[in-house]
């Protein structure tokens, strides 16, 4: 619409007295398509361990500071104070937490929901609503919303783990609350790796689990995460995915966190995906093996330990340059929420037999 002057005096008296102009915005408000706030980006690990390294001489976890974790924040989302909303992307808070030997992170439970990824080292352990989780490389492990938990680290390594939250979510929602347990470390109420143990089966669960719970399994160990890709990859590999599996709820059949979804992924040797794109917005980690992942036209090479965002509505599609080595790519996604809303919708690539120009190559902070 062509707006006359008299009538773009009018828009903007209407704005400056807290009212909107619909008539000129209406398109602004309703877009075609989504408009993502966070743009597709990747953190390199060497970048974020030497500040984690640099954390780690500043201060010791266990007094005044509780957590010692660097979180990504993306360029697009770093107007919203404070702190971008923590957000990698508009719903997902993601970060990389080092403890070290002897320390404790103390207890506390907030309305926002947690998820860790076991990066690398031995001995650390969390305790999650009363049970103590032994944390090994590749474990997939949940912090249900309001579950007290504390981390500690019992070896003699320095562990790291992802953290990944919905932090920019609640923070949109207005939704959060915090509290912290009047002691260090929560009570032990169930046998030590509880969950785990009553869960060795995989596909059998505890009948008195029929009732379906919030978080029945606590930790999906690496093994049995590593044998469901193992079973997948006799069989040809999805054109877009290659082999990839979901973190399920064993007692509802859905996500194993009910507001953030986790997938392991492996790329096969010089697999080449074909480009996607969906509402739902994803972090990746790159946990194994090297490649690069095509958003929107721009190549972002990682290799292991890096982490990129893929914002919602980005065209997207991984590749995994080795000829030696499989490629294997845990991520974690805002699906649950979009479904939940009736949000999700995706589109593959047409042309070009289904993969976008590479038009430019990514140059990430080393
Ligand atoms: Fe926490
Ligand atoms: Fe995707």
């Amino acid at each position: 619409m062509k707006e006359s002057d008299e009538l773009k005096a009018f828009d903007a008296k209407l704005q400056s007295e807290n009212l909107g102009p619909l008539w000129s915005s209406i398109h602004a408000l309703n877009t075609i398509e989504p408009k993502a706030k966070p743009i597709p980006y990747l953190w390199k690990k060497a970048h974020i361990e030497r500040h984690l390294e640099e954390a780690a001489r500043l201060m010791e976890v266990g007094g005044a500071v509780e957590r010692r974790a660097v979180f990504l924040i993306n360029p697009g989302m770093k107007d919203l104070q404070p702190l971008g909303w923590g957000g990698a992307t508009q719903t997902l808070y993601a970060a990389v937490q080092a403890v070290k030997p002897g320390e404790i992170a103390p207890a506390h439970r907030h309305t926002t929901t947690a998820l860790r990824f076991i990066m690398k080292g031995r001995g650390a352990e969390g305790r999650v609503d009363g049970e103590k989780i032994p944390f090994e490389p590749g474990d997939y492990l949940i912090t249900p919303t309001w579950a007290w938990h504390d981390h500690a680290n019992q070896g003699d390594e320095t562990v790291l783990w992802m953290d990944c939250l919905d932090t920019p979510f609640t923070m949109y929602m207005n939704v959060c609350f915090t509290e912290f347990h009047p002691d260090k470390q929560q009570p032990l109420q169930v046998p030590d790796d509880y969950s785990a143990q009553r869960y060795e089966g995989g596909m059998v669960r505890p009948v008195s689990d029929r009732t379906p719970q919030i978080a029945p399994l606590g930790r999906y160990k690496w093994e049995q995460t590593s044998r469901g890709l193992e079973g997948l990859s006799r069989f040809d590999p999805d054109p877009i995915e290659g082999y990839a599996v979901e973190y399920i709820n064993p007692s509802t059949g859905k996500d194993a966190n009910d507001r953030i979804g986790a997938r392991m992924q492996k790329l096969p040797l010089k697999f080449r995906g074909k480009a996607h794109r969906h509402v739902h917005s994803c972090v990746y980690h790159a946990f194994k093996g090297k490649g690069y992942t095509v958003m929107n036209g721009v190549r972002f090479d990682w290799s292991e330990g890096d982490f990129f965002v893929i914002p919602s509505w980005t065209w997207h599609e991984h590749v995994n340059t080795s000829d030696e080595e499989e490629a294997l790519l845990f991520s974690t996604n805002d699906l649950p929420i979009m479904e939940a809303f009736q949000f999700e919708r995706a589109e593959e690539l047409q042309e070009h037999d289904g993969h976008q120009q590479i038009q430019e190559v990514f140059e990430p902070i080393l």
